[in-house]
């Protein structure tokens, strides 16, 4: 059956009519053209189509498109803010850092990385946390690679990845 839904997607708006069975990563991808979040097993296992979505990250391989009618949802490509010098600071730090090879799951490594430094900042705890309860999260390399746990790299870039995502939680 198919559905008309609208997302807003690095801040432009579509309208598009899709199959109530598309995932928003197909979605993207496949009808908008969006291929900045990477189709890497398509189970929600490796973190390689990590999307903000209304603000928060979850994987665009698991969601259904029509569940998301007027979301907003921003790509490793919408973080950028276009003026041509505008990358990201995690986006310049994962440059800086070398925190990539093949590039595959950078986009949603970084996409993640934003999504977790907003979870850190609101107070979230992790499973590591020492004191669940406290609301200044000190982001320690441990925290980092817990809270990233869910972005796997094939190319095994975690010893870059995780400086470059410290670098700017330490801002
Ligand atoms: S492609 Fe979505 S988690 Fe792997
Ligand atoms: S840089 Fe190649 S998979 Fe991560």
């Amino acid at each position: 059956m198919d559905v008309e839904i609208t997302l807003r997607v690095d801040g432009t708006e579509h309208r598009l009519i899709v199959d109530t069975r598309t995932t928003l990563l197909d979605a993207l991808r496949e009808r908008l053209g969006n291929t900045s979040p990477k189709k890497g097993c398509d189970h929600g296992q490796c973190g390689a189509c990590t999307l903000l979505i209304d603000g928060r990250r979850g994987l665009g391989c698991l969601a259904l498109a029509v569940a998301h009618q007027g979301a907003d949802i921003v790509t490793a490509a919408g973080l950028a803010d276009g003026d041509g010098g505008g990358l990201h600071p995690l986006q310049r730090s994962f440059i800086t850092h070398d925190a990539f090879q093949c590039g595959y799951c950078t986009p949603g490594q970084i996409v993640s990385a934003a999504g977790m430094l907003s979870e850190a900042e609101a107070g979230w705890p992790s499973a590591v946390s020492k004191d669940p309860s406290a609301t200044d999260v000190v982001l320690d390399d441990e925290e980092i690679a817990e809270r990233m746990s869910g972005n796997l790299c094939r190319c095994a870039a975690y010893m870059n990845i995780v400086p470059a995502i410290s670098e700017v939680a330490h801002r």
